[in-house]
């Protein structure tokens, strides 16, 4: 295949963050994974990056981070699933070309926190050097590319709604009808890996603590979504994950109780965790209600928006967010 650039090229493309409304874990596989059962929901948090790319002697990529407590907590290197996507789909391409990318990556999407942030990024890459390339490689093969990049990827590319099946991968769209008003909360300084919350889910199983798993209706979400149905949605919410991740981290359940005492209609855990999420009435309750929990000695320190990040007991990352049909889009691509 021919890579058509001119000169060069900068795209500016927003990337969403999921979490995931169910959660359910079927069991072990021979490959090491876990074969899941979610269904995964774009949320309105996005990252943001800006992505220069022109012709040069070799392929290389260099990630741009302006925040250095960001610098610090994510790799920049050729780990970064940034950095993964771009090598990948040169690679796929076959491209004659080599390429130099610099992407300036605005990160809003709390880090280590169940919300597909590095994965989302990665999605965010394939998509527009699709665009940028002009390459025109199909859904399918842009998913297919994001399944050998991580489990949660190829949502990330698709966006929106979906059923999640096999390790995450395999996905089946649902058209969604029920709009949700969320609180995203996480403890600040508490990240979780996601291999570790695995193995801890599958020691709890061993150790027979399956008694504590919680009742989980997918097909309940499902209905509910389609069907504008909350009470039958609510119905249907919860994640394996919980009580093993609040097991070993009492202050998360502490905060799961805090929020739910705030009279919000749900409130449970997204992927291995930390982050909760709480559905509210609106964002007026949602503003109410980060409000309420914010405590005199808040740093108020704010980036974005909608975004607060607060000294309290423990210190939390409090978001508003809604749920959205997309996933990563092209906000402007210019040629130079
Ligand atoms: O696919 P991803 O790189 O996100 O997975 C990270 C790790 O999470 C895997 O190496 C595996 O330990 C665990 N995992 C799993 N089953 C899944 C997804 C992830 O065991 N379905």
């Amino acid at each position: 295949m021919n890579s058509a650039l001119v000169k060069s090229k900068t795209a500016i493309v927003r990337a969403p963050a999921k979490i995931n409304l169910c959660f359910d874990i079927l069991g072990l596989r021979p490959d090491g994974f876990h074969d899941i059962e979610t269904i995964f929901q774009a949320i309105s948090l996005e990252d943001e990056l800006k992505i220069h790319l022109q012709e040069a002697s070799t392929n290389e990529i260099e990630i741009k981070v302006e925040e250095a407590f960001i610098r610090k907590l994510i790799p920049l290197d050729g780990t970064n699933l940034i950095a993964r996507a771009f090598h990948l789909f040169l690679r796929h391409i076959g491209s004659k070309c080599k390429y130099k990318a610099v992407v300036e990556l605005d990160k809003r999407i709390p880090i280590g926190a169940g919300l597909a942030g590095g994965s989302t990024d990665a999605a965010a890459v394939l998509i527009a050097l699709n665009e940028m390339l002009g390459q025109k490689l199909s859904l399918v093969e842009l998913l297919e590319l994001g399944a050998q990049l991580g489990s949660d990827v190829p949502f990330c590319i698709l966006g929106g709604t979906a059923l999640g099946r096999g390790r995450g991968e395999v996905l089946e769209r649902i058209d969604r009808k029920l709009d949700l008003s969320l609180c995203i909360v996480k403890p600040l300084k508490l990240a979780v890996s996601t291999p570790w919350a695995f193995k801890t889910y599958d020691e709890s199983v061993a150790n027979q603590d399956a008694a504590h798993r919680p009742y989980l209706s997918l097909a309940a979400v499902r209905q509910g979504l389609e069907n504008s149905d909350l009470e039958m949605t609510l119905s249907g919410l919860g994640n394996v994950f919980q009580p093993v991740i609040f097991g070993a981290h009492p202050e998360l359940k502490k905060l799961h109780d805090d929020l739910l005492s705030q009279g919000v209609f749900a409130c449970h855990m997204t992927g291995s965790g930390p982050t909760l999420f709480a559905i509210t009435p609106g964002r007026e309750m949602g503003h109410y209600i980060r409000r309420h929990m914010l405590l005199d000695d808040e740093i108020g320190f704010y980036y974005g928006t909608e975004e607060v990040i607060r000294e309290a007991h423990p210190p939390i990352d409090f978001r508003l967010a809604e749920t959205v049909s997309y996933g990563p889009r092209l906000i402007s691509l210019e040629e130079h």
